[in-house]
């Protein structure tokens, strides 16, 4: 079996895991939803929540062995059929990359944007940033286009030589380049404005609203409840210390989400003290500033928009990576065939997403107040909680005990593997079940 090596692991994962949702999402869903209140649930939901369930994935992907339908039911008891159901979770990371592909494909017109003159105020650049979704699909369809192939080449390679080689190298050159954007904004005016406004919880601006996406984007954030870190961790070497390997990842993920920004609000506030700019943080106030150092903006917006890109395709391969290792099985096929089949999934549906929000055609793609894109994004956050919700019942209930212990016993002590498991029994599924209603029937 072509497995990981620890250390590939921990770089997949953590890969998988640090994406456009650190680095794109995380900083302008601070802003929308309320500043540091925001901020401290989604800490404590990754401290108490996602590393529990983040526990409980890699352990049946570790203990299973195989893709995400086959793992629950190689390991469930009863009920393997319905069990097997859960390969749903492969395909929310499909539909994620519908979406996923088309961000990625904004970034690489940053990437070029970055060595001509970027965008002079607000104003322009809001412009610039919106007659682009609004009305330029051709350079939006080949920039996706473009995407989907570096995703779809990385994947074909397989684990060994394609995820774990791509990984060694972006992982590294993202993290130096985020915190050395991070030191640099260090000397910038404005930094302390930018840590207070990202650490100073203002709890009047909490309500059920917030506390939902905060849950929801913790799970985004640490790629749970998909099948991600399972299809992962069925390729992990034997006797690994499941329970570090998951810290680990929600350290890095966490540090890059915070370092990038109050990084990215430091520069923001050394131009402007208006916070609140939606999904297009990066894209439209960003490169004004950068445009503000005039040459050496240009440089700080190449890596930061490079490093973007970085992250944003380690996620969109470990994206694809659950349902191709699906497809392999259930349809007797090559992986390159299986990439070919999930890939042009993604590139067609992620074709509609961009036309969802062109002029002339988004009346066709939208449905009630929101369009294909809006749509796709509000139902995975759904999903991913249903996903923790099955897999924290999973080893809560299900998994033999003596599988449990045998496997735990060295990496966990007594009293936090009762505490672990009394999570994943009862807080974690009642919390979570509570979120998916409220949203559903707010
Ligand atoms: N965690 C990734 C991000 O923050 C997105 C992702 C979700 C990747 C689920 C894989 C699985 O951008």
């Amino acid at each position: 079996m072509n497995n990981f090596t620890k250390l590939g692991f921990i770089m997949a994962t953590v890969g998988a895991a640090v994406g456009l949702g650190n680095i794109w999402k995380f900083p302008y869903m601070v802003a929308e939803q309320g500043g540091g209140a925001f901020v401290l649930i989604y800490l404590f939901t990754i401290v108490f929540v996602g590393i529990s369930v983040l526990i409980a994935e890699m352990l049946i992907g570790y203990l299973g062995r195989g893709d995400v339908g086959q793992s629950f039911e190689v390991l469930a008891t009863k009920n393997k059929y319905l069990w097997g159901k859960s390969v749903f979770m492969a395909f929310t990371g499909l539909f994620i990359l519908t979406f996923y592909s088309v961000v990625i494909g904004w970034i690489v017109r940053y990437i070029f944007l970055s060595f001509g003159s970027l965008p002079v105020g607000i104003e322009n650049s809001k412009e610039l940033f919106e007659s682009f979704l609004s009305s330029d699909f051709i350079p939006q369809i080949s920039f996706h286009t473009l995407a989907f192939i570096v995703v779809a080449f990385i994947v074909i390679k397989g684990i060994k030589s394609g995820i774990e080689k791509a990984n060694y190298f972006l992982m590294p050159v993202l993290m130096l380049i985020i915190f050395g954007l991070f030191v640099y904004s260090i000397s910038l005016d404005s930094f302390s404005t930018s840590l207070s406004f990202i650490f100073n919880p203002d709890f009047s601006k909490l309500n059920s609203d917030v506390m939902l996406s905060a849950v929801g984007h913790a799970f985004f954030t640490i790629s749970l409840g998909m099948g991600t870190i399972l299809t992962y961790s069925a390729s992990l070497p034997k006797k690994t210390n499941i329970v570090k390997a998951s810290f680990w990842v929600a350290f890095f993920d966490t540090a890059v989400a915070l370092f990038a920004g109050v990084m990215i609000y430091a520069f923001l506030f050394s131009y402007t003290s208006e916070a609140n700019s939606g999904p297009g943080l990066v894209f439209i106030s960003l490169p004004v500033v950068f445009e503000s150092f005039g040459v050496l903006g240009n440089f700080l917006s190449l890596i930061f928009f490079v490093g973007l890109f970085f992250a944003g395709i380690s996620s969109a391969v470990s994206l694809l990576e659950p349902v191709v290792m699906y497809l392999i099985r259930v349809l007797k096929t090559s992986r390159a065939k299986a990439v070919i089949y999930s890939g042009l999934f993604f590139y067609i549906v992620g074709i509609l997403v961009i036309f969802s929000s062109i002029d002339s055609t988004k009346e066709y793609l939208t449905w009630g107040d929101k369009n294909l894109f809006d749509w796709i994004d509000h139902i995975t956050y759904l999903l991913l909680p249903l996903g923790g919700i099955i897999m924290s019942l999973f080893v809560g209930f299900v998994l033999p005990r003596e599988l449990l212990i045998n496997t735990m016993k060295n990496q966990m002590n007594k009293v936090v593997f009762n505490i672990w498991i009394f999570n994943l029994r009862f807080i974690i599924p009642i919390a979570l079940i509570w979120m998916i209603l409220d949203k559903v029937f707010s």
